[in-house]
């Protein structure tokens, strides 16, 4: 009888199929990009991320789509994305600037961090903002002073659970407080616009969804009551894509929001929004990276890579799980991998099945389009990866 099969074979299986679809999809576009001379790179399909941005707004047909700059703001992403429509989620001088010059209009950029340094306000205020988000009385203080007469929508918190990369810890109130704080920015002489809330980064769970929903028609019907004319629901980001494991489809997670719209808000807001950024360019991205060193210690198997969570793999340290390739043959063995750096925090992975690889060799990690390059410092001296769009 054969052997059955081992959670190693389906973690490199998955890993290898993974990539050789990414392959096959890009044919005629992708081969000679394989091979860089330097490494690492991080091979960005613009393309797919204009036909990504185009499935997001097909399934959310009703919805304005801003995308979230800071998942990935490389110049070419940007510019795809104004091309084919996009809105535009900022949260700096420097984003907004950015998509300004790269063409994006100002009447499609909104702002939704809750706590904003005043000179954002004020510089988004100069060139033409005027929607912003609150999630306390003190951002609606500095918004009233520095952007006076703009509209507010205030931030809910909002279950995360099974989120890779959870948010609401940080921002986001009850609904009796966000009550007060639109009442505020209602007395303040600002324009009480909507509700947002954010399930959380790679979000699966669509439970989240539910009862953010649930939360938001709540406090719309109690903002009614107060005499409050709400117009806006913003939903956040949180559309996850595949990573070492499969990831729920943005059309199932469009079909149940929309179902729980009917449901919880028989008459629809005047706008509805979402602002993704990973659901956008994550599966769009692929880092090549080469085997630098290898060693055993205490029985455990080690590769070290020429890029790390300083220089480009922060979200290896707070959940994501990359799928790594090579393209070997061999029987799968158990590693941790290393980054280059000489911090022993600089650990991208534990657990991953390869086949022996040797010095020299490509490692591919998938699924990198979002929040790497962006993180990455050139700490300890080593290079961030280059962009190589195509
Ligand atoms: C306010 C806000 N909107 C949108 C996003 C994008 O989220 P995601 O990448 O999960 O789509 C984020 C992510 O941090 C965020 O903070």
């Amino acid at each position: 009888m054969a052997g059955a099969i081992t959670l190693g074979e389906i973690q490199f299986n998955l890993a290898k199929k993974y990539f050789r679809d990414f392959i096959n999809e890009r044919r005629g576009r992708i081969e000679k990009l394989l091979k860089p001379e330097k490494t690492p790179v991080l091979l960005m399909d613009i393309e797919g991320v204009k036909k990504k941005y185009l499935k997001v707004k097909y399934n959310f047909a009703e919805f304005n789509v801003y995308y979230a700059v800071k998942a990935n703001d490389d110049d070419r992403v940007i510019k795809a994305l104004v091309e084919v429509g996009s809105g535009f989620e900022v949260a700096s001088s420097e984003e907004l600037n950015k998509v300004l010059n790269l063409g994006g209009k100002v009447e499609k950029i909104i702002s939704s961090n809750p706590v904003k340094p005043p000179e954002f306000i004020d510089y988004a205020y100069s060139v033409g903002v005027r929607t912003f988000a609150v999630d306390s009385f003190t951002e609606v203080e500095k918004i009233k002073k520095i952007a006076p007469r703009s509209k507010v929508y205030v931030r809910i918190a909002v279950p995360n659970e099974g989120s890779d990369w959870p948010l609401s810890r940080k921002f986001g109130v009850d609904t009796d407080t966000a009550l007060e704080i639109l009442e505020y920015a209602n007395n303040s002489g600002l324009i009480p616009y909507g509700i947002t809330f954010h399930v959380g980064s790679q979000c699966n769970n669509l439970r989240n969804w539910f009862i953010a929903v649930k939360l938001s028609a709540e406090l719309w019907e109690k903002a009614r009551a107060k005499g409050l004319k709400l117009q806006m629901l913003n939903m956040g980001g949180g559309l996850p894509v595949r990573y070492n494991y499969e990831a729920l489809s943005i059309e199932d997670i469009a079909y149940y929001v929309k179902g729980l719209m009917r449901k919880y808000f028989p008459v629809q807001p005047y706008e509805l929004q979402i602002e993704p950024g990973r659901g956008i360019v994550g599966d769009q991205g692929l880092m090549i990276t080469r085997v630098i060193g290898k060693a055993t210690r205490g029985g455990e198997n080690w590769i070290y890579i020429d890029t790390g969570v300083f220089n480009g793999l922060a979200e290896a340290l707070g959940g994501i799980r990359y799928p790594f390739y090579i393209e070997r043959e061999g029987k799968l063995k158990e590693w941790t991998i290393g980054g280059i750096s000489c911090d022993s925090m600089d650990v991208i992975a534990k657990n991953v099945f390869l086949p022996e690889p040797k010095i020299g060799d490509s490692l591919y990690i998938l699924s990198t389009g979002a929040y790497t390059t962006v993180y990455a410092s050139n700490f300890n001296g080593f290079p961030k990866p280059e962009v190589v769009p195509f």
